[in-house]
């Protein structure tokens, strides 16, 4: 019997399309490796060139305002004591990441990025003339008395878990900024304009989104060849997030208190404004779309991390994913193309499923 040609490719069409995963686990590790490393040059060359400033010399902190509002004082005593485990921040996970080259050299110079966070809030408190040098000393003596624990030990579920914690932190430091330009609608901040906290607050929000920006690369790494782990790992982090040190402060609720009445950080702020803009970053619609594309029985990868059928690619926008990955391979490539690494050792996009 003849089948008309039309008909099979009818057939064809109406056929779910199954993805064929090309890689192997050890594949798809080194391409993660390679995009977190070359993502890491890139992004030091730029940090270096663009954002290198200094805690004491880049600001005026003889002109600091010294009648700041004691909310205002509060604020900012909660932001210094937050920077303030960045010992912690960086040895934990250190260790985990410590066997990929791009991974643990980016997390060290993450740390030394907020290490001037954190000495940039204690100039602030310190010439707020509201506390006094005897005093910062003594609180950082109890607030490191507790030590900071990671929230998750795999390399994947703290990718994510760092995404939405910068910009959870950016977020604070940008209304920050809205209430230092004097443009707070809060009658406890009408009187906290002030040039030098406005130029921090912006300083440290643009170093917290070049941290976010860095790390959603990297989970956009994860996701493309790692899709079902990803979203899980994600919904994870989602469920039981909570900003950092939130447990180990010891004022940390008075603190959450007075941010979320000057407007500057809540629950609402953190579905909007955080997991909302993470999620379509990263190429999910919602959360809703993330539960029900983990809730598909059928999301089993098989020993390479790849899917055995299309149930995944109902829940996220395989394609975007794609496509942002792409573009952090070519902005790699530029990167490489101008100090010579591309001649040599060319770090190459490989796609993931035919
Ligand atoms: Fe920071
Ligand atoms: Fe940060």
């Amino acid at each position: 019997m003849i089948i008309d040609p039309e008909i099979i490719s009818e057939i064809e069409a109406d056929r779910p399309r199954i993805p064929v995963g090309l890689l192997t686990r050890e594949e798809k590790d080194r391409l993660i490796e390679r995009g977190f490393l070359g993502l890491y040059r890139w992004y030091v060359a730029k940090s270096q060139a663009q954002r290198n400033w200094n805690a004491d010399k880049s600001f005026d902190w003889h002109t600091f305002r010294k009648d700041h509002s004691p909310e205002m004082v509060k604020i900012l005593e909660g932001f210094f004591a937050v920077e303030q485990y960045v010992p912690d921040y960086v040895s934990t996970l250190l260790q985990v990441i410590r066997k990929s080259h791009g991974r643990s050299h980016f997390h060290i110079r993450w740390g030394s990025e907020e290490e001037r966070h954190a000495d940039l809030w204690y100039n602030a408190v310190l010439f707020s003339g509201q506390r006094s040098g005897d005093w910062l000393r003594s609180y950082m003596h109890d607030l490191r008395g507790q030590d900071w624990k990671l929230p998750w030990e795999d390399p994947i579920h703290m990718v994510f878990y760092t995404v939405f914690q910068e910009r959870a932190t950016q977020i604070n430091y940008l209304r920050t900024a809205v209430i230092a330009r004097g443009q707070s609608t809060n009658p406890i901040f009408v009187n906290d304009a002030d040039p030098v906290l406005l130029q921090a607050s912006k300083m440290i929000a643009a170093d917290e989104a070049a941290h976010y920006n860095f790390f959603l690369e990297g989970a956009r790494l994860f996701m493309y060849y790692y899709p079902a782990e990803s979203i899980e790992a994600m919904a994870d982090v989602i469920k039981h997030f909570s900003m950092p040190a939130a447990g180990i402060i010891p004022n940390y609720a008075e603190f959450a208190e007075v941010v979320y009445r000057a407007g500057i950080y809540g629950p609402r702020d953190f579905a909007k404004d955080v997991v909302q803009v993470a999620l379509s970053n990263l190429g999910v619609e919602g959360r809703k779309a993330l539960e029900n594309g983990i809730k598909r029985g059928r999301l089993v990868p098989d020993e390479n991390g790849n899917l055995r059928d299309s149930a995944i690619f109902e829940g996220i926008d395989y394609g975007v994913i794609k496509d942002s990955v792409k573009r952090i391979f070519g902005r790699i490539e530029q990167h490489e193309r101008e100090v010579g690494f591309w001649e040599v050792d060319p770090t190459v996009f490989v796609p993931n499923y035919a």
